[in-house]
């Protein structure tokens, strides 16, 4: 496995690269979530890169770029015990090189609800890099974790809009045996702080019970309890929603045989720390 840390390289590289190659882009700190989408590109393709980037022009004023985990040394042991080809891991300057002139990809109506409400320019950040990254790296396959649902929702439309000649693979979100979703932020997380971000997913199941056991039709009846038991659990309730899968849209009513399912979106903070996750409900 080799360790790539300028475009160059990575062009060079790219180019000795036979067959179908997946991207999996992340900003470190590798946890068992990451690894399944580093597994599953391992099973669609021939050859597999690894994007580690902290990506500044997604984190807002205030928000946790600096003290953001970076283990880089630890990284590069689970890439290489997995088995990837590549790991392109490089400074800020290769990424945003002082003399260039910003570039602004937006899909606004995904971008500004939900995470995009609570986080303006996350996205417009997130779409740039991955715009870049699959321009370095060519991939005909990239994985995302549907840990981070609207994150995946974007880059999908941003995919087909845009007509980038990549497969957008969508990778189940890894959980704690107790069901906490793994985050890179997790690790921010006192004892009993850790026992309160529990609340987000028993929001979750209990939104998947009203749903699917009571046959609840009413998304606000859904959210009102959502946002109870998280606020049971001392969470600072961001947003509890309940929304049509593929557009995040509001909903009027529940309806899942109309839109093939719905999702339940939860965000809360715990003292410093913001945690997101979901679930989708209803499947068909
Ligand atoms: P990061 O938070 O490092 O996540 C990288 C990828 O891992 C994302 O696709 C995310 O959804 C996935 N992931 C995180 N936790 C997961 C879990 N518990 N189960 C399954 N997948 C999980 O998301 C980003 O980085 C950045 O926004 C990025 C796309 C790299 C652009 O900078």
């Amino acid at each position: 496995m080799d360790v790539i840390p300028t475009v160059a390289d990575l062009r060079q590289r790219r180019l000795e690269l036979t067959g179908p190659v997946a991207l999996v882009p992340t900003m470190g700190a590798l946890h068992e979530g990451h690894l399944a989408l580093i597994r599953r590109a391992r099973e669609i393709a021939n050859h597999v890169i690894v994007s580690i980037f902290v990506n500044p022009t997604q984190f807002g004023p205030g928000e946790d770029l600096d003290r953001y985990p970076r283990t880089l040394d630890a990284d590069l042991a689970s890439c290489q015990e997995l088995e990837v080809d590549l790991v392109f891991a490089p400074a800020i300057e290769q990424m945003y090189p002082a003399d260039q002139v910003d570039t602004a990809i937006d899909v606004p109506a995904l971008t500004t609800i939900l995470e995009g409400a609570q986080r303006p320019g996350h996205f417009a950040g997130v779409c740039r890099v991955c715009a870049k990254l699959f321009n370095m790296t060519q991939p005909d396959v990239a994985c995302f974790g549907q840990k981070d649902y609207q994150q995946l929702a974007v880059i999908d439309a941003m995919v087909r809009d845009l007509a980038m000649p990549v497969t957008i693979e969508s990778v189940a979100t890894v959980r704690e045996p107790d069901g906490l979703a793994l985050s890179s932020r997790n690790r921010y997380l006192g004892d009993e702080q850790r026992s309160h971000a529990l609340g987000l997913i028993k929001a979750l199941r209990q939104a998947k019970m009203l749903v699917e056991d009571e046959g609840e039709t009413d998304p606000i009846a859904v959210e009102q309890a959502m946002t109870e038991t998280m606020t049971a659990h001392r969470l600072d309730v961001d947003y509890a929603a309940v929304r049509h899968p593929q557009t995040l849209a509001e909903l009027d009513i529940i309806e899942p045989s109309l839109t093939g399912g719905v999702v339940a979106l939860v965000a809360a903070r715990l003292g410093g720390v913001r945690l997101i996750d979901n679930m989708q409900l209803a499947l068909d």
